[in-house]
């Protein structure tokens, strides 16, 4: 199953493998991709996944979280970025870039030093670390400010795919970014329609998802889903699968291509290695989408037999691959040699 053939939005991929976004702190201070970002994506184009997602890019100056970050706010931007989305297609690949905001989850202080950034969050609540070191507390988001993100996320897709020549983005509502910090109940306070029930801490990721999508009514477009805050072995706190399962229902009607599962303010499971941690939760939102959208699983999948065991059982659609990848891109050569 993993070598077999699959298709997206028609475009076809060689096998079921996925190259997940991999941040690789090689962006210029102004977010452009460098010699070194080539040279890290010709490594994984010319490997055995068949779908390239490209780490995340900030929509706009404010969704930084550090300076070496891929910007996707301007034409010249996106033209930069052509570079890297050629050397993904003339390795025969799908490519797909990742557009991000990150909120009040910032991973450098060096952040508040670049021009034009503010962090913006739904509710002034702080996310991560390097806030144990800050006396700044994060902004809370305004209506307007909300509608211009919104914006800011089809105006970043569209210049991805139409400028720099990306097969198409994925919107990136995992990890305690933006899109995710209004999904938590633990980072979204907040009483008005952006608050509350599900459906309405949900929105902002609808919203992007519909303006994105008519944006780009032909090209792929993904969303990376946290599913919960916390790890499938962990007692719920904050937002569960259940909340998210309907997000995912809502999505497929909104016409996503696909719903790569990930977790959210418990990130990707950073200290796990192996044993397919968010596979439950993978399995949870493809019966909720009933095969109307694949779903993609990532997260400690280590082999050739526990991949093509999560397909078989029906727990996704294809699988998704990061640290391995970057420690080795020949990695499937090996995956190949355990069938
Ligand atoms: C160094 C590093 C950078 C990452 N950058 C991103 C990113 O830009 N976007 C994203 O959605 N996930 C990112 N992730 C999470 C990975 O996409 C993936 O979900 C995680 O590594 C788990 O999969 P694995 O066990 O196969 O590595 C990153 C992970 C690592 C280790």
């Amino acid at each position: 199953m993993l070598f077999d053939i699959f298709e997206i939005r028609e475009k076809r991929l060689q096998n079921r493998l996925c190259a997940a976004p991999l941040a690789s702190l090689s962006g210029s201070a102004d977010g452009l991709p460098t010699e070194r970002s080539l040279e890290v994506y010709g490594k994984i184009a010319a490997s055995g996944v068949a779908l390239v997602n490209v780490e995340h890019h900030a929509v706009n100056s404010t969704g930084r979280v550090r300076p070496e970050q891929f910007l996707a706010d301007s034409g010249e931007a996106a033209a930069a970025h052509a570079k890297i989305a050629g050397l993904i297609k003339n390795g025969g690949k799908i490519s797909v870039a990742q557009i991000s905001h990150g909120g009040a989850n910032i991973s450098s202080d060096g952040i508040f030093g670049l021009e034009g950034f503010r962090c913006l969050s739904p509710s002034g609540v702080r996310v991560g670390k390097v806030w144990e070191k800050l006396s700044a507390e994060p902004e809370k988001l305004s209506l307007p400010e909300i509608k211009k993100i919104v914006e800011d996320f089809a105006a970043a897709a569209e210049r991805l795919v139409r400028t720099a020549g990306y097969d198409g983005v994925m919107i990136h509502a995992a990890h305690g970014y933006l899109a995710g910090q209004f999904l938590s109940p633990l980072t979204n306070l907040r009483d008005d329609a952006y608050g509350g029930t599900e459906y309405r801490r949900a929105r902002f990721l609808y919203e992007i998802t519909d303006a994105v999508r008519r944006t780009l009514p032909d090209a792929v477009v993904s969303v990376r889903l946290g599913a919960a805050d916390t790890l499938p072995d962990e007692k719920p706190h904050g937002l569960a699968v259940e909340d998210t399962v309907p997000v995912a229902r809502e999505l497929a009607a909104l016409g996503v291509d696909l719903i790569s599962v990930s977790g959210n303010l418990c990130g990707y499971g950073m200290d796990r290695t192996n044993g397919s941690y968010f596979a439950p939760y993978a399995a949870a939102i493809r019966e909720a989408v009933g095969g109307k959208v694949p779903v993609e699983c990532t997260g400690g999948i280590r082999g050739i037999k526990s991949a093509e065991k999560l397909l078989g059982d029906g727990c996704c659609d294809l699988i998704g691959v990061g640290r391995p990848l970057v420690a080795d891109a020949g990695f499937l050569d090996k995956w190949r040699d355990v069938i």
